[in-house]
């Protein structure tokens, strides 16, 4: 039931209007001036308000400019003035919706108000239409390599059972996205999604974030908390970096997988919990369970089906795909045009190990995008960790078993750099990490 605050010192026009709208099907909030007005939009927190322009001490103006600074959604309608033009002009400025004159029609009001709350709902589909837009583009997982491969299917098969899931992978692999994925293809997904980062709350409030409280449970604890198991009834809750959890709150998780129930803290209700749940760590769990720091019961019941993301190193082939999608993002995001990396740029890319995943190779690309020159990214201007790091690990960069002259080394990678970094000095010096003075010796030394 939409609620709607009115606002008017006069008594009668309260009550008429009151009982007008609460025929209509709203519930009614009343306020006698302008101070309670802005007390009871705190306190209550209507869809709506109609409030009077003309009240002593705080009149609807005032009102108005009070409350878009708590809350700029909720629309409001001002009663003006017969015949006041000016006073309709600036409500509209300062933010109210519509306005309407005394006298008025009953049936104009009625009108005026469906008319806003119509606009209100269109405009809140909008909102969560704008958002399941992005989320649905973001939520792109990129990958054709055999291993990826692999891990779609095995998404596509468990995604559609109520099975508890567990994602292990490095940092940066792509856990999350997982999770989501395997929300948004479950018959659960227009059901809440809720996530909790058990690694980010501190511990002394994890216990209540995750199963919420009663009033009185403990000093302040003034209302009862609503937790995210609560939050999440009928959907999935995401239990990320579920490595954190502390062994006292692994013995609560464990309850509630097994009996399907929970209690708030400090109260003594038991709550059935239809929550499907999936967790995501880096940490290697059967190592922590054999340190005592993991429960292993609770690991068999976490890892029914167990999803484990490979490094990025271990499927480059994914490389430039990833690349090109986030190339593509980011010139988007930055209204730049179409931009292109080199072959050398994306050969040193594809030698390079990213220790942190996808989410390096996301940020070095974003600040590639907003380096690069002429529209393309080369490698003069990839990060110099990467560029030796790639160096490093190609293959001709072994030392062959008949051996090899440390001069002729030298002379070669002089060369390439100055070749690659089309003869610019301070470049070749950057690529090979020395300073542009012992460059300019080692040229003289090799006569380049
Ligand atoms: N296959 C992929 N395709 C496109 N983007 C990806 C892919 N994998 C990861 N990403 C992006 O990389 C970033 C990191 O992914 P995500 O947060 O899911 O990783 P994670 O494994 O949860 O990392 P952490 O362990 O650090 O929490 C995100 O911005 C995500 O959108
Ligand atoms: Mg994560």
């Amino acid at each position: 039931m939409k609620k709607i605050l009115i606002a008017d010192d006069e008594k009668n026009m309260r009550w008429i209007l009151g009982k007008a709208l609460k025929d209509e099907g709203f519930s009614i909030v009343e306020a006698a001036d302008g101070q309670e007005a802005v007390e009871l939009f705190i306190d209550t927190e209507p869809d709506m308000l109609v409030l009077d322009y003309r009240m002593p001490d705080m009149d609807g103006m005032e009102v108005l400019k009070r409350i878009k600074t708590i809350n700029q959604n909720v629309p409001v309608i001002m009663i003006t003035a017969h015949g006041s033009t000016d006073a309709a002009v600036e409500a509209m400025k300062l933010g109210a919706i519509d306005y309407i004159s005394k006298p008025f029609d009953m049936e104009e009001l009625k009108i005026t108000i469906k008319k806003v709350l119509n606009i209100e709902e269109l405009n809140n589909t909008i909102d969560y239409l704008k958002t399941r837009v992005i989320e649905a583009y973001d939520s792109r997982i990129i990958g054709s390599s055999k291993k990826m491969q692999e891990v779609f299917q095995l998404i596509d098969k468990v995604a559609d059972t109520p099975a508890t899931i567990l994602i292990t992978g490095e940092s940066g692999t792509g856990k999350e996205l997982v999770a989501n994925a395997i929300h948004n293809k479950s018959t659960r997904k227009d059901k809440p999604y809720i996530k909790v980062n058990c690694g980010a709350i501190p511990e002394a409030l994890l216990e209540s974030e995750l199963f919420g409280y009663e009033k009185g449970a403990f000093t302040g604890a003034q209302n009862r908390k609503v937790g995210r198991f609560d939050r999440a009834q009928g959907g999935t809750l995401f239990l990320d970096e579920i490595g954190d959890l502390p062994l006292h709150l692994q013995v609560k998780i464990l309850r509630v997988l097994q009996e399907r129930e929970f209690e708030r803290v400090g109260g003594t209700e038991v709550i059935k919990a239809n929550v499907r749940i999936i967790s995501a760590t880096n940490r290697d769990l059967e190592k922590m369970v054999q340190e005592g720091a993991f429960r292993e019961d609770l690991l068999y019941r976490l890892k029914i089906i167990p999803i484990q993301i490979p490094a990025l190193r271990d499927r480059k082939e994914d490389i430039p795909q990833l690349v090109d999608y986030f190339i593509n993002k980011f010139a988007r995001e930055m209204s730049k045009e179409t931009i292109i990396m080199d072959e050398d740029a994306l050969d040193i890319l594809t030698h390079y190990d990213f220790p942190g995943n996808i989410r390096e190779l996301e940020n070095i690309i974003e600040r590639l995008v907003i380096l690069t020159i002429d529209r393309k990214i080369t490698v003069s201007i990839l990060p110099k960790e990467i560029v030796k790091g790639a160096f490093s690990k190609r293959d001709n960069f072994r030392l062959p078993s008949e051996g090899i002259s440390l001069e002729e080394v030298e002379e070669s990678f002089v060369r390439q750099a100055l070749e690659l970094a089309k003869g610019n000095q301070t470049q070749a010096a950057r690529l090979l990490g020395i300073s542009r003075h012992a460059l300019i010796y080692r040229m003289e030394k090799f006569k380049i």
